[in-house]
């Protein structure tokens, strides 16, 4: 019951911090649209491919993946915040994307129409952390699916104090701020390869890997 009520809560705390956050995401995101490019690069998308983009945020990444998929391709998303599905809602309205598809959900209850063959986690940090999302997800995803991955960690434990300025730079984003040492494990125990290096001067890891095959 404890743990019910611990999980309702992350998520209600992540929705009200992105209440605040929304209408500035975009513009605050623009100095990460390089690294984003780099984590997209690595999932090896082909024409034709499936994709997911897990918390999607405003969809910030939706055009770099169509790109990637080409016409025949689909972009499958999810996004719990309110705020931010609304302005990723009106991006695809706008640009008239059939091929992505998306909802207002949780990655705990997410229910997508098919399988994927790759998954993006672009700082999606509260969810990585979150091992019955992480479940929920993989239901998904095609035996061998390639996953990216980028986002925070914490600078290696000997630089200290250094770790204060990580955790609260975090905490305006992330319920789960705290929890930065190995942020992909989770992810990384449903694969059979996988790999991550230090981005930002150690304060942040870009990770690929491959699920396991059934
Ligand atoms: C830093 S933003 C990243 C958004 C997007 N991936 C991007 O690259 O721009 C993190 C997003 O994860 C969403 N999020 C956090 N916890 C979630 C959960 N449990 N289920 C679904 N979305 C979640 C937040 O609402 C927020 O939009």
């Amino acid at each position: 019951m404890t743990q019910m009520t611990n999980k309702a809560n992350y998520n209600a705390i992540s929705i009200e911090k992105y209440r605040a956050k929304a209408a500035d995401y975009d513009a605050s995101a623009q100095f990460t649209m390089p690294l984003r490019r780099r984590t997209i690069a690595l999932l090896q998308l082909k024409p034709g491919d499936v994709v997911m983009d897990v918390g999607a945020g405003t969809g910030l990444s939706y055009a770099l993946l169509r790109d990637a998929v080409g016409p025949t391709g689909r972009v499958l998303a999810f996004e719990q915040s309110p705020d931010m599905f609304k302005l990723a809602q009106q991006r695809v309205q706008r640009e008239g994307w059939s091929n992505v598809w998306h909802q207002e959900s949780s990655a705990e209850k997410a229910a997508l129409p098919e399988q994927v063959d790759a998954i993006l986690f672009n700082y999606t940090h509260d969810i990585s952390r979150t091992p019955d999302a992480i479940a929920n997800i993989m239901r998904f995803a095609k035996s061998g699916a390639r996953i990216a991955m980028a986002g925070v960690k914490f600078f290696p434990w000997w630089t200290g104090p250094l770790n204060l300025l990580a955790w609260a730079k975090n905490r305006p984003y992330n319920a789960k701020a705290a929890d930065l040492w190995a942020p992909w494990d989770i992810v990384q125990s449903h694969c059979e390869r996988f790999a991550w290096e230090s981005t930002q001067w150690g304060m942040g890891y870009i990770a690929q890997g491959r699920l396991k095959t059934a």
